[in-house]
């Protein structure tokens, strides 16, 4: 399964860190799209929307890392075909994979440790969508773009 996964320079470490375990399983193909250093400062919208059209386009999932977590789900969430969540607490990862279907997780680097980010990634990654009732739910947030106006 082909996984892409972005930071800033502030998520670079968390990703490498999360990259190492992911590594060690045949069955995801990581695809690191940047940055690769926590001493060069990038802006993390860049990161977000490169990473969220490959993500789109392969119909894959994605992991976006920054300091917060934060700016990087707000950048993603505004790429078309994006669901993406921060994750800061299992239960809130675990349902929106179960309810809301997400396909990026967004974590920060500067507020929760390696141990709650592999729990939160796992979850991420072996949580299946529940559909049933959920999925006309989905269907909406799919376009609520065109509600702008
Ligand atoms: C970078 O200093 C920091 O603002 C960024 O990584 C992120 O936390 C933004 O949401």
């Amino acid at each position: 399964m082909k996984l892409f996964l972005g930071s800033d320079h502030a998520g670079f470490v968390l990703k490498s860190e999360i990259v190492k375990i992911l590594n060690k399983e045949p069955n995801f193909e990581l695809v690191d799209c940047g940055c690769f250093s926590s001493s060069q400062p990038v802006d993390y919208p860049d990161v977000a929307v490169e990473v969220c059209n490959k993500a789109v386009r392969h119909k894959a999932k994605a992991m976006l890392f920054c300091g917060t977590g934060v700016g990087m789900a707000m950048a993603a969430n505004k790429v078309e075909g994006i669901r993406a969540v921060c994750g800061v607490d299992c239960f809130s990862v675990k349902f929106a994979r179960l309810h809301n279907d997400a396909n990026v997780l967004c974590l920060g680097g500067r507020v929760i440790g390696l141990g709650l980010a592999e729990m939160l990634v796992n979850l991420f990654l072996r949580t299946e969508f529940e559909g049933g009732r959920h999925l006309a739910r989905v269907e909406k947030l799919k376009k609520v773009h065109m509600h702008f106006e």
